[in-house]
């Protein structure tokens, strides 16, 4: 077996969702999100329409994004179940974290290609910044609140960006456990020889 694939093995089975409590103050250099978003652009596409688009919030676009969130709480709850400390824990995140990357789609107008394979196409991007991204030490994780719908409004995203997601990253602090577990690959597979 080579080194590539055992290096790479590893690699997939180690990467985590880490959520942004886990996460150092530490910003991310600029060059590093840049490599990461590149290693993103590498996933392959059907008639490479490459329909990936992203969003790299730092600093007080973070505030934004979290005021955003807190803003979908306010206006999406009933006042029976309004909790002030819910609406408060929905705009934390994005505070926790030194980076955010709002996960856009842009489709393409080619009808041939059905959009669950453009969505697909984002999401290998998106196991390539996260795999990225844990080679890295940073911690990582894709989140998709029923808030996103509103985002690209709220952030002031062009028009034809749709949000699938927040990719959330911040420097991991020691001690996460990076232990998970997976069905066995006989559990979901069936050999067919004839
Ligand atoms: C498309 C997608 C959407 C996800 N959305 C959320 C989310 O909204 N909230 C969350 O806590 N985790 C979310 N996750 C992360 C999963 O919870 C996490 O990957 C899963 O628990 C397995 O853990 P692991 O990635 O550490 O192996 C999402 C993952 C994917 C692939």
């Amino acid at each position: 077996m080579s080194k590539e694939f055992i290096f790479l093995s590893e690699l997939i089975e180690r990467r985590r969702a880490v959520y942004p409590p886990f996460y150092r103050p530490e910003k991310i250099d600029k060059n590093l999100i840049i490599k990461i978003l590149k290693n993103a652009t590498w996933a392959p596409t059907h008639k490479r329409t490459e329909p990936w688009r992203f969003a790299v919030l730092t600093d007080t676009a973070l505030q934004k994004l979290s005021a955003a969130l807190m803003q979908y709480y306010v206006q999406n709850t009933s006042q029976e179940l309004y909790a002030e400390a819910k609406h408060k824990k929905s705009g934390e995140r994005p505070l926790q974290s030194a980076c955010v990357l709002v996960i856009c789609i842009s489709r393409s107008s080619d009808s041939v290609i059905p959009a669950w394979e453009e969505t697909a196409a984002v999401a290998c991007a998106v196991q390539n910044m996260w795999l990225s991204a844990s080679a890295l030490g940073l911690g990582a994780y894709w989140s998709t609140p029923a808030a996103i719908k509103t985002l690209p409004k709220a952030l002031g995203l062009p028009e034809d960006w749709e949000c699938l997601g927040l990719f959330y990253m911040g420097w991991l602090k020691e001690g996460y456990p990076l232990l998970s577990e997976r069905r066995a690959v006989d559990d979901v597979t069936i050999w067919l020889d004839s």
